[in-house]
């Protein structure tokens, strides 16, 4: 790793190189610019009085303490024990979860050693089994000096075969390891496609001991694991306090250290851990994940914004929009709150993609469109690849990340309503120094702290998704009718009569 900060606390900003500019904060090196919020000291401050009174402090020391903040399952939130390398006790129930998290480190860093002649690694999973493991195999394959084995990594995520057609037309079944990711181990999408790809390995010739050997899972459903054939010393266990969406850091981040290193995994956490140490520790008023939190609520106080998004001036970050939407929307996506009273406010619809990229699509609607949507522009300061021409494309790409964030902010009047920009569109800069696993954790860190923060402040439960269920059940009856071929289903109490003119349809067209 080629730079590494304290990782102990909140910096200065006289330790960073060079001055920083005015309204910036900073902690473990990454730098947050909120100068174009147009929120004004007095407004700051009547934030972070909200902050207090709605007893912020409290949920955060809550949290890290192991009390059960996700109330409707009666369970914590404790995936921060998950980077714990100071592996100081964390009492879950009276018990400290510290030894059952460093077994698993150990047997990660042992797979790790013994791994090898591998050239295809599929991971089947889906959701928060699915898009960590991704950004950051995604993310620091674009780290210039990563040490990395080159395996074929393959995310098996949908149940629509055309990604697994895909991937098994690319693999080489007696050099390919499977890891089946899941939670609950019942979800249909992944359980559908491991038992797709057993049935690949076994028409490929594969032995019983190959396919055992290939199998992996990882999982807070033991039980459901070993139902499937995977070998006890094959399963890497996971705890119903971490969420599926919070799980990169458990061993559902495998695969980054299987391809990376085990040290670089480490580093994730490590970059991650500090960023925890800051949101525990820091006063609100130089909290990264709080002031991000509090200048989005400001931004729906103000503008009653019900969209944002996250731009990430880096082509290795593409993936990380796709992951912040799950964080959000499904942490924070809930209209009642832990009362289960109407909330006034919870989380708007997040979007983003890698910039410049993104310039040349949806950019036009934040510069005139009706309705103003909050940025977080994030940038990197050192370039991301080795070329001869990455200072010179990198200041380009720097450019247009500080050139947007001005134009939006002040816009332009010309007589011509046509060339009219309002201005006073609200955005964040988010500076790291470099990209790499340390860095990666923490930006990952930043923003589950920040949903957290915003869940507290919205008084929303940020760690269940009831509301992804109903979907699922309904599927079912559906399925069932499409299965029978038939294109006389009469609308039932589980299929309305929109829903069986659509299956009748379909079956008739089949
Ligand atoms: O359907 C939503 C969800 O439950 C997510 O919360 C979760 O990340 C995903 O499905 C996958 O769940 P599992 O890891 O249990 O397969």
């Amino acid at each position: 790793m080629s730079s590494k900060p304290d990782s102990n606390n909140v910096r200065s900003t006289q330790n960073l190189h060079g001055s920083m500019p005015n309204g910036a904060h900073t902690a473990v090196d990454v730098v947050l610019d909120t100068a174009y919020q147009g929120i004004d000291s007095n407004n700051w401050s009547d934030l972070f009085k909200l902050a207090r009174k709605s007893e912020l402090p409290d949920f955060i020391a809550d949290m890290f303490a192991g009390k059960h903040i996700n109330q409707s399952e009666d369970r914590p939130a404790l995936h921060s024990a998950l980077r714990n390398l100071s592996k100081s006790p964390v009492i879950l129930d009276g018990q400290d979860v510290m030894p059952a998290v460093t077994d698993v480190w150990r047997r990660i860093e042992a797979l790790c050693n013994k791994w090898v002649g591998v050239t295809d690694v599929i991971h089947i999973g889906i959701g928060g089994s699915d898009f960590g493991p991704r950004l950051a195999i995604e993310a620091l394959a674009h780290v210039p000096d990563i040490e990395s084995r080159g395996m074929r990594m393959h995310f098996l995520a949908n149940i629509d075969t055309a990604e697994l057609a895909r991937i098994l037309d690319r693999a080489q079944p007696n050099s390919t390891r499977v890891i089946i990711v899941s939670k609950s181990f019942t979800t249909l999408e992944t359980t559908m496609n491991a038992k797709a790809v057993v049935a690949w390995l076994k028409d490929n010739n594969c032995t019983k001991g190959q396919i055992a050997k290939a199998l992996f899972a990882v999982t807070a459903n033991v039980p459901a694991a070993k139902e499937f054939g995977i070998a006890d010393d094959h399963i890497f266990p996971f705890w119903d306090w971490v969420g599926g969406r919070y799980s990169v850091w458990s061993a559902v981040g495998l695969p980054i250290a299987l391809q990376y290193g085990f040290k670089t995994f480490e580093e994730f956490l490590a970059g991650a851990h500090a960023m925890d140490l800051h949101f525990k520790n820091a006063p609100l008023e130089n909290n990264l994940p709080v002031i991000m939190a509090l200048a989005l609520l400001y931004q729906q106080e103000k503008h009653g914004i019900e969209a944002y998004a996250a731009i990430p001036y880096a082509d290795a970050l593409d993936w990380f929009p796709k992951w912040l939407q799950q964080l959000d929307m499904e942490s924070n996506g809930k209209s009642v709150g832990k009362d289960g009273k109407p909330v006034k406010y919870s989380s708007p619809v997040v979007f983003g993609s890698a910039g410049s990229n993104a310039q040349h699509s949806y950019f036009q609607l934040f510069h005139q469109g009706p309705e103003i949507i909050p940025i977080d522009f994030i940038a990197v300061r050192k370039p991301m690849s080795a070329r001869p021409e990455s200072e010179a494309h990198h200041r380009i790409l720097l450019s247009n990340c500080l050139a947007q964030a001005q134009a939006l902010a002040h816009g332009k009047t010309d007589n011509n309503p046509n060339n009219v920009y309002p201005g006073k569109r609200p955005s964040n800069l988010l500076l790291l120094p470099e990209l790499n696993a340390f860095y990666l954790g923490a930006l990952l860190a930043l923003y589950e702290n920040r949903a957290a923060t915003l869940g507290a402040l919205w008084n929303i439960n940020s760690f269940d998704q009831p509301g992804v269920e109903y979907g699922k059940v309904l599927a079912k009856p559906i399925e069932k009718a499409l299965a029978s071929g038939s294109d006389q289903v009469v609308a039932n109490e589980s299929v309305d009569a929109i829903t069986a003119e659509r299956i009748n349809f379909l079956n008739s067209n089949s």
